[in-house]
């Protein structure tokens, strides 16, 4: 859910606190609750277009969407275009863009009759409801918001380019993102809690302000997922702008070349210790989760036939894993531009259709119907 290329998360910043153990417990319980009323959720999410998605998506948080889907929730996924012009001025071929996305969504699974995808572009009301939400937070609170801390922190360093108003406010465009649609949950990696917070708040104060007497806007959940922060090539986690990324749509040969490539460490002995082996680590995660095993496990039959051996093990992982989303994701290409249009055509009816009650709504409780 972070917005600008993240640092990867400190040892720290994933630690056990409270609020992640609180977090833990309640997303335990809602996992029970979806298991038995699937339909009382709806889980909103989504991307920035970028580029075309990788490895550390798939993992982090695809597989776990389609899963979410499969099991009867509501999902709705946000293309984030207007999140793309945040932090850059060029945004690239984002036509193309938003089409590799689309399509990786389908070829991991998503399936659209069933999950909605519209692009933030093509929803007006969405943005309509930014404004009353703005009212709601000080700048102050935006100017802590992780994020924003963050790129404004790194804009000062590089003395590059200061932050935009867009992505100060940004906080605020996602809790619209999720409010306008009255998404309910939304996954969230242990070190992106506070993410979340903004909404919540945005929802709370609406609700005190202009619907006092029965809220309005139910607080969403965070739903914890095991946070996989997948490295790329370098040692760095896996980003489409650092460039060191293996995109779920290269073919074999590049996933073979990104694994030969990946760096690992001087012991020959393969063994699972995240803190302080990182880069064999992270190849143990890909590949057991790939072939459906624990790193431990995955480990133990490498042991002394050392990293060459890993790289090929996790090679095979990735290959055979990633294979029917391939397949069907060649098969989707060759349809052309027909089926992505369709999908976006078909998600951007819905969403409107939910924003627009939902803006209805505001400016009824907020009396600015005439
Ligand atoms: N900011 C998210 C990302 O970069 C995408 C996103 C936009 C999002 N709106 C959202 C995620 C609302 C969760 C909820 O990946």
């Amino acid at each position: 859910m972070t917005v600008v290329p993240a640092t990867p998360p400190t040892p720290a910043a994933t630690a056990e606190t409270p609020a992640v153990r609180a977090a833990r417990r309640r997303s335990a319980e809602i996992e029970a609750r979806i298991d038995k009323d699937p339909s009382a959720f709806r889980v909103l999410t989504g991307d920035r277009p970028t580029g075309a998605l990788h490895l550390g998506h798939y993992l982090a948080t695809l597989a776990n969407r389609v899963r979410l889907q499969d099991a009867g929730v509501d999902v709705v996924l946000v293309v984030a275009d207007y999140q793309v012009i945040t932090d850059r001025d060029e945004t690239g071929d984002l036509r193309g863009t938003v089409r590799e996305v689309v399509l990786d969504y389908l070829a991991a699974g998503i399936d659209p009759d069933r999950t909605t995808i519209f692009t933030h572009s093509a929803v007006a009301a969405l943005h309509q409801l930014m404004l009353p939400f703005l009212s709601l937070v000080t700048v102050a609170e935006l100017e802590r918001n992780p994020t924003v801390k963050a790129e404004a922190v790194d804009a000062a360093r590089r003395q590059q380019r200061s932050m935009s108003g867009l992505l100060l406010t940004y906080p605020v465009h996602q809790a619209a993102d999720i409010l306008a649609m009255h998404g309910n949950l939304v996954p969230v990696g242990a070190d992106q809690l506070p993410h979340l917070e903004t909404t919540r708040t945005v929802a709370r104060r609406f609700n005190q302000r202009f619907t006092a007497a029965q809220p309005y806007f139910a607080e969403p959940d965070a739903l914890l997922t095991e946070s996989v922060t997948v490295l790329g090539h370098d040692g760095a986690k896996m980003s489409t702008s650092r460039g060191n990324s293996l995109e779920l749509r290269s073919s074999e040969d590049d996933t073979a070349a990104f694994f030969r490539r990946a760096r690992t460490d001087s012991l020959r002995h393969i063994t699972y210790e995240p803190e302080e082996r990182p880069e064999v680590a992270n190849l143990l995660r890909i590949g057991a989760h790939l072939a459906g095993t624990t790193p431990e496990v995955l480990a133990g039959s490498i042991g002394a036939a050392g990293a060459g051996r890993l790289k090929e093990v996790v090679t095979e992982a990735v290959v055979e894993g990633l294979r029917p989303l391939r397949a069907r994701r060649r098969a989707l290409q060759a349809d052309g531009a027909g089926v992505v249009g369709e999908v976006l055509a078909r998600g951007a009816e819905r969403a409107n259709r939910l924003a627009a009650g939902t803006l209805t709504d505001v400016r009824e409780l907020m009396g600015t119907v005439y």
